[in-house]
C-alpha cells in the first residue's frame, strides 16, 4: 500500500513507519521540517505545515492509506496559548487532510489517531471500551473534536478508523523516557493515590495494530490501541523499580503537590483509564507484549 503519514517524524511515527516500510508498505511522511535522520527505502518526504492547506493535500490523492498522527506536545504547562496549539495542531491536521482526500475520492482508508484521554481522566475503576461515553475534561473535549473531524471523511467514502491510543511505552521516547531516569536514580515513586490506571500499549504491538486494521477492510470507527492488561499507577512503579533493579525508596508524591507544580496537565498523571482493546481482542488479534512487566523487560534490556 502507498501510505501518507503526518506526524510520522515523532516518537510514535518513526517506529510505525519503519515498521510499515519494513513490511513493503510505501511511506510518505509529510513534516514542517524536511527529512531527519537517515533516508530509508521505501521512504520519502514531503515538506508542508498540516495545520494549513497547502500543496501538500495534492499529494494526498496518490495514497490508498492516510495514517493522521500530527500533533502538538501535551507535555507542556497548559496555558491557554498552549491549550489552544494542542487543539488546533489536530483539529486543523485532521480537517486539512480530510478535505484532500475529499478532492481525490475513491476506497481510501484513514487511521486517525485520538487517545483513552477520550473517556477522561478517571479515578473509579469501570472498564471503557469503544462504546463507552467521552469524558468532560479538557483532553477528552480535544478527543471528541478530532474525532468529529476524521469521521467526515466517510462522506467522501473512505474507510475511518479512529485508533484510540493508550500510553505508548517504546525505546525512544515517550512516557517511558520521561520515567526511566527518575527510577534509575532511585527517584521513582507513585502519583497520588496510585489507584489510577495507566493504559498502557507497546510500541510493537501498536505498529502491529496499525498494520493489522490497514490490511482488515472490516475494521471501522473507534478501536482503543492498548494492552489488554492495564496496571494501577501503584504496579506500574514497582514494576518499573523491579526491572530496573531499583528499590521503591521515596513515598508517594501528594497530589497536590503535583497540582501546584503542573497545573491541571498534573490531572493527567493523577487520573487515568482502565481501557480495554475490546474490538481487537474481538477481532481476534494476538498482542506480542500483553503484560507490563514482560513488555517494559523487553524496552529495557540490551
Ligand atoms: N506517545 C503517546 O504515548 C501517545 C498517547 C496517546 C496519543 N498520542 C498521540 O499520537 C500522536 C503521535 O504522538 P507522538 O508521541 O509520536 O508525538 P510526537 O513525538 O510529539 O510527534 C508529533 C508529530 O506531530 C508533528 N507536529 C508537532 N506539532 C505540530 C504542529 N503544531 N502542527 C503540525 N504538526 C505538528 C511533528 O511533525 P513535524 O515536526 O515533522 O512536522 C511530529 O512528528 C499525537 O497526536 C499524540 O497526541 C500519543
Amino acid at each position: 500500500m502507498k501510505v501518507f503519514v503526518t506526524g510520522g517524524t515523532g516518537f510514535v511515527g518513526s517506529t510505525l513507519t519503519r515498521f510499515l516500510a519494513a513490511r513493503g508498505h510505501e511511506i510518505t511522511i509529510l513534516t514542517r521540517s524536511g527529512p531527519r535522520g537517515e533516508a530509508r527505502q521505501g521512504m520519502r518526504f514531503v515538506q508542508g505545515d498540516s495545520m494549513k492547506p497547502g500543496p501538500w493535500q495534492d499529494e494526498v490523492g496518490g495514497h490508498d492509506a492516510v495514517i493522521n498522527l500530527a500533533g502538538a506536545s501535551i507535555f507542556t504547562p497548559w496555558t491557554s496559548r498552549a491549550r489552544r496549539m494542542i487543539l488546533d495542531s489536530r483539529v486543523l491536521t485532521t480537517r486539512h487532510v480530510v478535505d484532500a482526500l475529499a478532492r481525490a475520492p475513491g476506497g481510501r482508508v484513514l487511521l486517525s489517531t485520538s487517545a483513552v484521554g477520550y473517556y477522561g481522566g478517571r479515578l473509579d475503576d469501570t472498564i471503557l471500551d469503544e462504546g463507552s461515553s467521552p469524558g468532560s475534561d479538557f483532553l477528552s473535549e480535544v478527543g471528541v473534536q478530532w474525532e468529529a473531524e476524521a469521521l467526515r471523511a466517510r462522506d467522501s467514502g473512505a474507510r475511518v478508523v479512529i485508533c484510540r491510543l493508550g500510553i505508548v511505552m517504546g525505546r525512544n521516547g515517550g512516557a517511558l523516557a520521561q520515567m526511566a531516569p527518575a527510577f534509575r536514580r532511585f527517584m521513582g515513586s507513585p502519583l497520588g493515590s496510585g489507584r489510577q490506571w495507566f493504559p498502557w500499549i507497546h510500541e510493537e504491538d501498536l505498529a502491529e495494530i496499525m498494520a493489522y486494521v490497514l490490511e482488515h477492510s472490516e475494521i471501522s470507527g473507534p478501536v482503543n490501541c492498548v494492552a489488554p492488561n492495564p496496571v494501577r499507577n501503584r504496579e506500574m512503579t514497582e514494576i518499573l523499580a523491579r526491572v530496573l533493579h531499583r528499590p521503591l525508596i521515596l513515598p508517594s508524591v501528594p497530589g497536590f503537590v503535583l497540582r501546584t507544580v503542573m497545573g491541571e496537565f498534573g490531572d493527567v498523571l493523577l487520573k487515568g483509564q482502565r481501557a480495554i482493546p475490546r474490538r481487537l481482542q474481538e477481532a481476534g488479534f494476538r498482542f506480542r507484549h500483553p503484560t507490563f512487566q514482560e513488555a517494559l523487560v523487553s524496552l529495557l534490556s540490551g
